[in-house]
């Protein structure tokens, strides 16, 4: 074992809710001795999205490797493990039972507590690798799979306030994406046309916008509209201003999850602001809830890019707190789609 990492409490996580087969080892909640991600990106890539059965498939092949490159990078044996910590829900079903059968078989031959961790929640500890996060603080999770907004009390203490009645907003990207022809994933493709496009081109609904104490998100209307408009200037022969459409549809969703975040952080007096999930990483929406939380004096914290998409730093640390709290799972656990 590494010097460094004796006497501290070392967790292997393990992730394979979608398609990143990824397994790392944080050191006391905090301390990330390493972190691999093995993407299916180009699995999937061809197909226009994630396709279920591949990932599954993918996930096997992969996982044993992931998981001992993240021992060996950390410069340690199993032997040393506290214990192991694995994402059981929400995500896809076969993905998802790949990594808890990995972790269930770890944890009966190495006879180490097994944690059981919620995705959502592992993306929302993402933050707690990298910065000192006081609270009371509300977090924005945007992802593929999910649009929450939290109350955080404390690393152990949350409460939901909202989510999206529909498609999340990471899901909303990658369909306009692909109806603008910009390949897989569509975030971060989106991100970057954006940039030359005008978000006033046209003016998209912002669904739920100006209602005060509701944080409930949808982004099916915003994606129909965006097609719409799209079919529109089609059948009538025009050139597709791809660039004017994605920075307006961009647009469209970052003043809504602004809008919802702040008045959730003012609502509860947050000290501090949280964004987590792989729409975090997009660069519009970092700006521009900056700007509106400095003016009411909140700190803004978000991780860097590689620890907002799917990653198992951030399980093993949301791992550690429920090991801390001695709360284990049986090996009895299932995986679980929501
Ligand atoms: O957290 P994540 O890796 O997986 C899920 O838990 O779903 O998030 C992936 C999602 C995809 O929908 C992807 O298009 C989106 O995050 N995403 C972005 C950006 N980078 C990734 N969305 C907007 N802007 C980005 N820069
Ligand atoms: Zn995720």
């Amino acid at each position: 074992m590494v010097p460094a990492a004796k006497d501290k409490t070392l967790i292997l996580g393990i992730e394979t809710s979608c398609d990143e087969t990824a397994a790392a080892v944080v050191a006391d909640g905090r301390e990330m001795l390493s972190n691999i991600i093995a993407s299916q990106i180009e699995d999937h890539k061809k197909f226009g999205g994630v396709v279920p059965e591949i990932a599954s498939r993918k996930h096997l092949e992969t996982a044993n490797d992931v998981v001992e490159r993240a021992l060996t990078e950390a410069g340690i044996g199993f032997a040393d493990l506290s214990a192991i910590a694995v994402t059981n829900g929400p995500g896809l079903v076969g993905a998802l039972l790949v990594g808890v059968n990995i972790a269930k078989t770890l944890a009966y031959a190495l006879q180490k507590p097994l944690v059981a961790v919620n995705h959502v929640m592992s993306h929302v500890a993402a933050n707690y690798l990298v910065h000192p996060v006081q609270f009371p603080a509300v977090c924005l999770v945007a992802s593929g799979g999910h649009t929450s907004l939290l109350y955080l009390l404390s690393r152990s203490e949350t409460q939901l306030l909202g989510t999206t009645r529909d498609d999340a907003a990471g899901e909303a990207f990658d369909k306009v994406a692909r109806v603008l022809e910009l390949g897989y994933p569509g975030g971060p493709a989106i991100d970057k046309i954006a940039v030359d496009g005008n978000p006033d081109a046209f003016k998209f609904p912002r669904a739920f916008s100006g209602q005060d104490q509701n944080f409930e998100f949808s982004f099916s209307g915003l994606k129909s509209a965006v097609i719409n408009t799209l079919h529109n200037l089609e059948q009538r022969g025009e050139v597709i201003p791809k660039a004017d459409i994605a920075a307006s549809f961009q647009a469209a969703v970052v003043d809504i999850l602004v809008e919802k975040t702040r008045l959730a952080a003012e609502s509860k007096a947050a000290k501090t602001v949280l964004l987590a999930g792989g729409v975090a990483a997009n660069r519009q929406l970092r700006l521009s809830l900056q700007e509106n939380l400095t003016r009411d004096g909140i700190v803004l914290y978000y991780p860097p890019p590689e620890l907002c998409t799917d990653n198992a730093a951030m399980v093993a640390c949301a791992g550690y707190d429920l090991y801390k709290r001695n709360e284990f799972a049986g090996l009895d656990l299932n995986a679980l789609s929501i």
